[in-house]
Protein backbone atom coordinates (compact mmCIF):
# COMPACT_ATOMS: atom_id res chain seq x y z
CA UNK A 1 0.00 0.00 0.00
CA UNK A 2 1.16 3.35 -0.62
CA UNK A 3 0.18 6.78 -1.23
CA UNK A 4 0.98 6.99 -5.53
CA UNK A 5 -2.00 7.34 -6.90
CA UNK A 6 -3.48 8.55 -10.47
CA UNK A 7 -5.91 11.43 -10.39
CA UNK A 8 -7.70 11.58 -13.74
CA UNK A 9 -4.48 10.84 -15.94
CA UNK A 10 -2.32 11.73 -13.57
CA UNK A 11 -0.07 10.65 -11.32
CA UNK A 12 0.06 11.78 -7.60
CA UNK A 13 2.20 11.76 -4.85
CA UNK A 14 -0.25 12.01 -1.80
CA UNK A 15 -2.04 15.59 -3.04
CA UNK A 16 0.86 16.54 -4.97
CA UNK A 17 1.25 15.95 -8.92
CA UNK A 18 4.27 14.32 -9.82
CA UNK A 19 4.37 15.88 -12.78
CA UNK A 20 4.56 19.51 -10.89
CA UNK A 21 7.31 18.18 -8.65
CA UNK A 22 9.46 17.19 -11.91
CA UNK A 23 8.92 20.69 -13.16
CA UNK A 24 10.36 22.48 -10.08
CA UNK A 25 13.25 20.19 -9.17
CA UNK A 26 14.02 18.64 -12.15
CA UNK A 27 14.32 14.91 -12.80
CA UNK A 28 15.89 12.55 -11.91
CA UNK A 29 14.54 12.78 -8.67
CA UNK A 30 13.72 10.19 -5.72
CA UNK A 31 10.19 11.06 -4.02
CA UNK A 32 9.24 9.92 -0.99
CA UNK A 33 5.25 10.05 0.70
CA UNK A 34 5.47 10.88 4.34
CA UNK A 35 1.91 9.52 5.11
CA UNK A 36 3.08 5.92 3.35
CA UNK A 37 6.32 6.07 5.75
CA UNK A 38 4.70 7.39 9.02
CA UNK A 39 1.94 4.50 7.83
CA UNK A 40 4.15 1.47 7.30
CA UNK A 41 6.28 2.57 10.56
CA UNK A 42 3.27 2.12 12.72
CA UNK A 43 1.51 -0.42 11.15
CA UNK A 44 5.19 -2.79 11.50
CA UNK A 45 5.87 -1.55 15.14
CA UNK A 46 2.12 -1.82 16.19
CA UNK A 47 2.17 -5.22 14.79
CA UNK A 48 4.45 -5.84 18.19
CA UNK A 49 2.39 -3.92 20.48
CA UNK A 50 1.65 -7.12 22.83
CA UNK A 51 5.46 -7.58 23.44
CA UNK A 52 8.92 -5.41 24.38
CA UNK A 53 10.21 -4.38 21.12
CA UNK A 54 12.31 -1.61 19.62
CA UNK A 55 11.99 -0.92 15.82
CA UNK A 56 15.08 -0.37 14.99
CA UNK A 57 14.75 0.92 11.26
CA UNK A 58 17.50 -0.05 8.68
CA UNK A 59 19.32 2.81 8.08
CA UNK A 60 20.79 1.45 5.04
CA UNK A 61 17.97 1.07 3.58
CA UNK A 62 17.41 5.18 2.42
CA UNK A 63 19.95 6.91 5.24
CA UNK A 64 18.46 10.01 4.29
CA UNK A 65 18.31 12.12 7.54
CA UNK A 66 14.98 13.71 6.84
CA UNK A 67 13.78 10.16 7.11
CA UNK A 68 15.54 9.11 10.11
CA UNK A 69 14.04 12.30 12.00
CA UNK A 70 10.51 11.18 10.78
CA UNK A 71 10.97 7.65 12.11
CA UNK A 72 12.72 8.37 15.60
CA UNK A 73 9.79 10.96 16.50
CA UNK A 74 7.41 7.95 16.27
CA UNK A 75 9.62 6.08 18.90
CA UNK A 76 12.02 4.47 16.42
CA UNK A 77 15.66 3.20 16.72
CA UNK A 78 17.99 2.70 14.42
CA UNK A 79 20.44 -0.62 12.82
CA UNK A 80 23.43 1.16 11.37
CA UNK A 81 26.43 -0.27 9.77
CA UNK A 82 28.86 1.93 9.71
CA UNK A 83 30.13 5.37 11.84
CA UNK A 84 28.85 7.00 8.69
CA UNK A 85 25.37 5.69 9.74
CA UNK A 86 26.02 6.48 13.21
CA UNK A 87 26.90 10.00 12.44
CA UNK A 88 23.22 10.27 10.80
CA UNK A 89 21.12 8.89 13.14
CA UNK A 90 22.43 11.48 15.69
CA UNK A 91 22.24 14.45 13.02
CA UNK A 92 18.94 13.36 12.90
CA UNK A 93 18.10 13.41 16.66
CA UNK A 94 17.90 9.02 17.35
CA UNK A 95 18.83 8.48 20.56
CA UNK A 96 21.85 6.80 21.39
CA UNK A 97 20.08 4.50 23.27
CA UNK A 98 18.00 3.13 20.54
CA UNK A 99 21.03 2.21 18.29
CA UNK A 100 21.90 -1.25 17.08
CA UNK A 101 25.44 -1.61 14.93
CA UNK A 102 26.06 -4.33 12.91
CA UNK A 103 28.61 -5.20 9.92
CA UNK A 104 31.23 -7.45 9.63
CA UNK A 105 34.20 -4.94 8.62
CA UNK A 106 33.81 -2.19 12.02
CA UNK A 107 37.25 -0.25 12.51
CA UNK A 108 38.73 0.89 15.31
CA UNK A 109 38.16 4.43 14.80
CA UNK A 110 33.76 3.62 14.19
CA UNK A 111 34.26 1.29 17.73
CA UNK A 112 35.26 4.56 19.41
CA UNK A 113 32.78 6.87 17.59
CA UNK A 114 30.24 4.17 18.77
CA UNK A 115 31.17 3.74 22.36
CA UNK A 116 32.39 7.30 23.01
CA UNK A 117 28.74 8.09 21.91
CA UNK A 118 26.84 5.61 24.17
CA UNK A 119 24.88 3.62 21.67
CA UNK A 120 22.80 0.60 22.71
CA UNK A 121 24.26 -2.09 21.48
CA UNK A 122 27.01 -3.30 18.92
CA UNK A 123 26.51 -6.84 17.08
CA UNK A 124 29.82 -8.80 16.72
CA UNK A 125 30.60 -10.26 14.07
CA UNK A 126 33.52 -12.29 14.99
CA UNK A 127 36.07 -13.52 17.76
CA UNK A 128 38.91 -10.92 16.49
CA UNK A 129 36.04 -7.94 16.44
CA UNK A 130 34.81 -9.43 19.90
CA UNK A 131 38.67 -8.96 21.41
CA UNK A 132 39.19 -5.49 19.61
CA UNK A 133 35.82 -4.03 21.30
CA UNK A 134 36.67 -5.32 24.62
CA UNK A 135 40.38 -3.57 24.25
CA UNK A 136 39.21 -0.67 22.82
CA UNK A 137 36.46 -0.53 25.49
CA UNK A 138 38.60 -1.29 28.32
CA UNK A 139 41.10 1.51 27.22
CA UNK A 140 38.49 3.77 27.33
CA UNK A 141 37.01 3.26 30.44
CA UNK A 142 33.87 1.99 28.67
CA UNK A 143 31.67 -0.97 28.77
CA UNK A 144 30.42 -2.14 25.49
CA UNK A 145 26.83 -3.62 25.54
CA UNK A 146 26.96 -6.58 22.92
CA UNK A 147 24.83 -9.40 21.39
CA UNK A 148 26.86 -11.71 19.05
CA UNK A 149 25.23 -12.19 15.80
CA UNK A 150 24.76 -16.27 15.17
CA UNK A 151 24.99 -17.45 11.98
CA UNK A 152 21.68 -20.06 12.12
CA UNK A 153 21.98 -21.65 8.88
CA UNK A 154 18.81 -20.99 7.70
CA UNK A 155 18.18 -20.85 3.93
CA UNK A 156 15.46 -16.84 3.53
CA UNK A 157 15.16 -18.25 -0.24
CA UNK A 158 16.01 -15.00 -1.89
CA UNK A 159 18.40 -13.83 -4.22
CA UNK A 160 22.13 -15.59 -3.24
CA UNK A 161 23.48 -11.88 -3.13
CA UNK A 162 21.23 -10.90 -0.20
CA UNK A 163 20.86 -14.14 1.73
CA UNK A 164 23.20 -13.44 4.93
CA UNK A 165 22.21 -16.73 7.25
CA UNK A 166 23.71 -19.38 5.38
CA UNK A 167 27.04 -21.14 6.56
CA UNK A 168 28.74 -20.09 2.82
CA UNK A 169 27.84 -16.25 3.90
CA UNK A 170 30.03 -13.80 5.37
CA UNK A 171 27.94 -12.79 8.50
CA UNK A 172 27.68 -13.37 12.02
CA UNK A 173 29.04 -16.27 13.89
CA UNK A 174 28.41 -20.06 13.69
CA UNK A 175 26.26 -20.99 15.96
CA UNK A 176 27.92 -24.08 16.83
CA UNK A 177 31.31 -21.56 17.83
CA UNK A 178 28.75 -19.19 19.20
CA UNK A 179 28.53 -20.95 22.75
CA UNK A 180 32.00 -20.74 23.32
CA UNK A 181 32.23 -17.37 22.18
CA UNK A 182 29.58 -16.28 24.66
CA UNK A 183 31.72 -17.81 27.39
CA UNK A 184 34.48 -15.95 26.41
CA UNK A 185 32.57 -12.66 26.57
CA UNK A 186 31.54 -12.37 29.51
CA UNK A 187 34.83 -12.49 31.04
CA UNK A 188 36.38 -10.17 28.52
CA UNK A 189 37.19 -6.73 30.25
CA UNK A 190 34.89 -3.54 28.58
CA UNK A 191 32.55 -6.17 27.64
CA UNK A 192 28.58 -6.31 28.77
CA UNK A 193 26.96 -9.08 27.24
CA UNK A 194 22.92 -7.58 26.87
CA UNK A 195 21.91 -9.96 23.54
CA UNK A 196 21.67 -12.03 20.38
CA UNK A 197 21.10 -11.35 17.28
CA UNK A 198 20.67 -12.68 13.83
CA UNK A 199 19.76 -11.51 10.05
CA UNK A 200 19.11 -14.10 7.52
CA UNK A 201 18.68 -11.90 4.77
CA UNK A 202 16.37 -9.39 3.04
CA UNK A 203 13.02 -9.45 0.50
CA UNK A 204 12.15 -12.67 1.82
CA UNK A 205 8.31 -13.42 1.07
CA UNK A 206 7.82 -16.15 3.56
CA UNK A 207 7.41 -16.50 7.32
CA UNK A 208 8.69 -20.01 7.67
CA UNK A 209 12.86 -18.96 7.36
CA UNK A 210 12.36 -16.47 10.20
CA UNK A 211 10.50 -19.33 12.25
CA UNK A 212 12.93 -21.66 11.34
CA UNK A 213 16.13 -19.03 12.38
CA UNK A 214 13.87 -17.71 15.67
CA UNK A 215 13.90 -21.56 16.90
CA UNK A 216 17.30 -22.08 16.75
CA UNK A 217 18.22 -19.04 18.14
CA UNK A 218 15.15 -19.41 20.97
CA UNK A 219 17.26 -23.17 21.79
CA UNK A 220 20.38 -21.84 21.76
CA UNK A 221 19.38 -18.89 24.17
CA UNK A 222 18.34 -21.73 26.59
CA UNK A 223 21.46 -23.24 26.73
CA UNK A 224 22.99 -19.99 27.25
CA UNK A 225 20.43 -19.60 30.18
CA UNK A 226 21.40 -23.35 31.25
CA UNK A 227 25.38 -22.02 32.13
CA UNK A 228 24.08 -18.48 33.99
CA UNK A 229 24.37 -16.28 30.40
CA UNK A 230 21.01 -14.23 30.16
CA UNK A 231 20.01 -12.05 27.26
CA UNK A 232 18.36 -9.28 27.63
CA UNK A 233 17.46 -7.99 23.72
CA UNK A 234 16.97 -10.67 21.43
CA UNK A 235 17.37 -9.32 17.77
CA UNK A 236 15.95 -10.33 14.33
CA UNK A 237 17.12 -8.19 12.04
CA UNK A 238 15.41 -7.06 9.44
CA UNK A 239 14.55 -8.47 5.89
CA UNK A 240 10.43 -8.89 5.26
CA UNK A 241 10.12 -8.45 1.57
CA UNK A 242 7.65 -6.44 -0.58
CA UNK A 243 5.69 -6.37 -3.67
CA UNK A 244 7.39 -5.41 -6.50
CA UNK A 245 5.88 -7.59 -9.06
CA UNK A 246 3.25 -10.53 -8.29
CA UNK A 247 5.33 -11.47 -4.79
CA UNK A 248 3.04 -11.91 -1.59
CA UNK A 249 4.91 -11.27 1.35
CA UNK A 250 3.51 -11.60 4.90
CA UNK A 251 1.55 -8.99 6.62
CA UNK A 252 3.60 -7.33 9.04
CA UNK A 253 1.04 -8.31 11.36
CA UNK A 254 1.39 -12.17 10.27
CA UNK A 255 5.22 -11.78 10.66
CA UNK A 256 4.77 -10.66 14.31
CA UNK A 257 2.09 -13.21 15.15
CA UNK A 258 4.71 -16.12 13.72
CA UNK A 259 7.54 -14.77 15.58
CA UNK A 260 5.65 -13.58 18.81
CA UNK A 261 4.27 -17.30 19.04
CA UNK A 262 7.37 -18.36 18.52
CA UNK A 263 9.06 -16.43 21.61
CA UNK A 264 6.02 -17.77 23.84
CA UNK A 265 8.16 -17.20 27.79
CA UNK A 266 10.83 -15.56 26.30
CA UNK A 267 12.11 -13.10 28.70
CA UNK A 268 13.75 -10.38 26.15
CA UNK A 269 13.11 -7.27 24.24
CA UNK A 270 12.38 -8.01 21.20
CA UNK A 271 14.85 -5.46 18.30
CA UNK A 272 13.64 -5.77 14.65
CA UNK A 273 15.50 -4.00 12.13
CA UNK A 274 13.20 -3.92 8.95
CA UNK A 275 14.53 -1.38 6.11
CA UNK A 276 12.91 -2.64 3.01
CA UNK A 277 9.49 -3.01 4.40
CA UNK A 278 9.13 0.52 6.06
CA UNK A 279 10.75 2.66 2.74
CA UNK A 280 10.41 0.20 -0.05
CA UNK A 281 6.79 0.93 -1.76
CA UNK A 282 7.23 4.51 0.18
CA UNK A 283 9.56 5.76 -2.76
CA UNK A 284 10.23 6.25 -6.92
CA UNK A 285 12.35 7.51 -8.82
CA UNK A 286 11.09 9.92 -11.39
CA UNK A 287 12.95 9.97 -14.99
CA UNK A 288 12.07 11.53 -18.01
CA UNK A 289 12.40 10.38 -21.43
CA UNK A 290 15.37 11.60 -23.45
CA UNK A 291 15.13 9.53 -26.47
CA UNK A 292 13.29 6.69 -28.17
CA UNK A 293 15.20 4.60 -30.63
CA UNK A 294 12.77 1.47 -32.48
CA UNK A 295 14.70 -1.14 -34.46
CA UNK A 296 12.98 -4.49 -35.86
CA UNK A 297 14.16 -6.71 -32.86
CA UNK A 298 14.20 -4.02 -29.58
CA UNK A 299 12.86 -0.97 -28.45
CA UNK A 300 14.93 1.45 -26.87
CA UNK A 301 12.95 4.20 -24.16
CA UNK A 302 16.62 6.24 -22.85
CA UNK A 303 15.39 7.60 -20.09
CA UNK A 304 17.87 10.20 -17.46
CA UNK A 305 18.15 8.02 -14.99
CA UNK A 306 20.69 5.39 -14.96
CA UNK A 307 22.15 2.77 -13.04
CA UNK A 308 24.34 4.85 -11.05
CA UNK A 309 20.58 6.42 -9.90
CA UNK A 310 18.95 2.96 -9.32
CA UNK A 311 21.36 -0.05 -9.62
CA UNK A 312 19.17 -2.63 -8.22
CA UNK A 313 17.77 -4.02 -11.98
CA UNK A 314 21.27 -3.98 -12.97
CA UNK A 315 22.77 -5.70 -9.77
CA UNK A 316 19.87 -8.22 -9.17
CA UNK A 317 17.92 -8.21 -12.32
CA UNK A 318 15.46 -6.68 -9.96
CA UNK A 319 11.63 -5.97 -10.94
CA UNK A 320 10.38 -2.50 -10.58
CA UNK A 321 7.18 -1.21 -11.81
CA UNK A 322 7.41 1.82 -14.18
CA UNK A 323 4.49 4.17 -14.61
CA UNK A 324 4.06 6.70 -17.16
CA UNK A 325 3.52 9.88 -15.26
CA UNK A 326 0.42 10.79 -17.28
CA UNK A 327 -1.86 8.18 -18.62
CA UNK A 328 -2.17 8.70 -22.52
CA UNK A 329 -3.65 6.73 -25.60
CA UNK A 330 -0.50 5.18 -26.70
CA UNK A 331 -0.67 1.82 -27.63
CA UNK A 332 1.74 -0.83 -25.44
CA UNK A 333 4.78 -2.02 -27.18
CA UNK A 334 7.39 -4.34 -25.45
CA UNK A 335 10.23 -1.69 -24.99
CA UNK A 336 13.62 -1.84 -22.71
CA UNK A 337 14.08 1.25 -20.56
CA UNK A 338 17.53 2.02 -20.55
CA UNK A 339 19.62 5.14 -19.16
CA UNK A 340 22.70 7.14 -20.59
CA UNK A 341 25.31 5.30 -18.74
CA UNK A 342 28.33 3.32 -21.14
CA UNK A 343 27.35 -0.02 -20.12
CA UNK A 344 24.74 -2.54 -21.55
CA UNK A 345 23.67 -3.58 -18.18
CA UNK A 346 22.24 -0.09 -17.69
CA UNK A 347 18.60 -0.53 -17.65
CA UNK A 348 15.57 0.13 -15.60
CA UNK A 349 13.26 -2.63 -17.28
CA UNK A 350 13.78 -4.41 -20.04
CA UNK A 351 11.70 -6.68 -22.41
CA UNK A 352 8.96 -4.58 -20.54
CA UNK A 353 5.36 -3.61 -21.92
CA UNK A 354 4.92 -0.47 -21.49
CA UNK A 355 2.50 2.35 -22.78
CA UNK A 356 4.64 3.65 -26.04
CA UNK A 357 6.01 6.62 -24.69
CA UNK A 358 7.47 10.01 -26.17
CA UNK A 359 10.27 12.15 -25.80
CA UNK A 360 10.02 14.43 -23.08
CA UNK A 361 7.46 12.33 -20.67
CA UNK A 362 7.76 11.55 -17.35
CA UNK A 363 8.16 7.97 -15.63
CA UNK A 364 7.85 6.69 -12.49
CA UNK A 365 9.97 3.91 -10.95
CA UNK A 366 7.81 2.06 -8.41
CA UNK A 367 9.02 0.63 -5.24
CA UNK A 368 12.69 2.37 -5.36
CA UNK A 369 12.54 3.80 -1.65
CA UNK A 370 14.62 0.83 -0.43
CA UNK A 371 18.04 0.80 -1.95
CA UNK A 372 17.84 3.10 -4.51
CA UNK A 373 19.16 6.54 -3.55
CA UNK A 374 21.02 4.73 -0.58
CA UNK A 375 22.99 2.70 -3.27
CA UNK A 376 23.49 5.39 -6.39
CA UNK A 377 26.79 6.55 -6.78
CA UNK A 378 28.71 9.22 -9.46
CA UNK A 379 29.52 6.51 -11.91
CA UNK A 380 29.82 8.66 -15.21
CA UNK A 381 30.22 11.44 -13.35
CA UNK A 382 26.44 12.11 -12.64
CA UNK A 383 25.39 14.16 -9.91
CA UNK A 384 23.28 12.19 -7.66
CA UNK A 385 19.70 12.77 -7.96
CA UNK A 386 17.68 14.70 -6.03
CA UNK A 387 15.22 13.58 -2.77
CA UNK A 388 11.71 15.01 -2.03
CA UNK A 389 9.82 14.45 0.51
CA UNK A 390 5.93 14.71 0.05
CA UNK A 391 3.31 15.46 2.88
CA UNK A 392 -0.05 16.10 2.19
CA UNK A 393 -0.23 19.00 -0.22
CA UNK A 394 3.40 20.23 -0.29
CA UNK A 395 6.71 19.01 -0.80
CA UNK A 396 10.23 19.65 0.36
CA UNK A 397 13.45 18.89 -0.89
CA UNK A 398 14.90 17.11 1.22
CA UNK A 399 18.25 16.32 -0.17
CA UNK A 400 19.35 18.77 -3.24
CA UNK A 401 20.70 17.44 -6.58
CA UNK A 402 24.38 17.57 -6.96
CA UNK A 403 26.27 19.79 -8.83
CA UNK A 404 28.87 19.20 -11.28
CA UNK A 405 31.27 21.25 -8.55
CA UNK A 406 30.18 18.72 -6.05
CA UNK A 407 31.62 15.97 -8.36
CA UNK A 408 35.43 17.23 -7.69
CA UNK A 409 35.33 19.17 -5.02
CA UNK A 410 37.23 16.37 -2.65
CA UNK A 411 39.79 16.18 -5.48
CA UNK A 412 43.25 17.96 -6.05
CA UNK A 413 46.00 18.21 -8.28
CA UNK A 414 49.58 17.03 -7.40
CA UNK A 415 52.42 19.65 -7.21
CA UNK A 416 53.95 18.64 -10.76
CA UNK A 417 50.51 19.54 -12.20
CA UNK A 418 50.14 23.04 -11.15
N1 LIG B 1 19.72 -5.78 9.49
C1 LIG B 1 20.86 -6.18 8.93
C2 LIG B 1 21.94 -6.67 9.77
C3 LIG B 1 20.99 -6.13 7.53
O1 LIG B 1 22.12 -6.55 6.97
C4 LIG B 1 19.93 -5.64 6.73
C5 LIG B 1 20.05 -5.57 5.27
C6 LIG B 1 18.76 -5.21 7.37
C7 LIG B 1 18.69 -5.31 8.76
C8 LIG B 1 17.59 -4.67 6.63
O2 LIG B 1 17.03 -5.61 5.79
P1 LIG B 1 15.63 -5.33 5.03
O3 LIG B 1 14.55 -5.26 6.09
O4 LIG B 1 15.75 -4.06 4.30
O5 LIG B 1 15.48 -6.50 4.15
N2 LIG B 1 20.74 -3.95 -1.52
C9 LIG B 1 19.85 -5.08 -1.43
C10 LIG B 1 19.46 -5.40 -0.01
C11 LIG B 1 20.64 -5.60 0.93
C12 LIG B 1 20.23 -5.85 2.35
C13 LIG B 1 21.38 -5.75 3.26
N3 LIG B 1 21.08 -5.93 4.63
C14 LIG B 1 18.65 -4.83 -2.33
O6 LIG B 1 18.59 -3.78 -2.98
O7 LIG B 1 17.77 -5.69 -2.44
Amino acid sequence: MHDFVYKEKSLYCEDVPVEKIAAEVGTPLYLYSRKTLERHFSVFDGAFRAVPHLTCYSVKACSNIALLRLFARLGAGVDVVSGGEIFRALKAGVPADRIVYSGVGKTRAEIEYALQSDILQFNIESDQELELISRVAAAMGKQARIALRINPDVDPKTHPYISTGLKKNKFGIKIEAAFDEYKKAIGLPGILVTGIACHIGSQITEVTPFVDALKRVRAFVESLAAEGIAVKYLDLGGGLGITYNEETPPHPSEYARAVISEMQGMDCTLILEPGRVIVGNAGALVARVLYTKKSEVKNFIVVDAGMNDLVRPSLYDAFHEIRPVQITDAHEISADIVGPICESGDFLARSRQIADLSQGQLIAVMSAGAYGFSMSSNYNSRPRAAEVLVSGDSFSVIRQRETVEDLVRLESMPDYLK
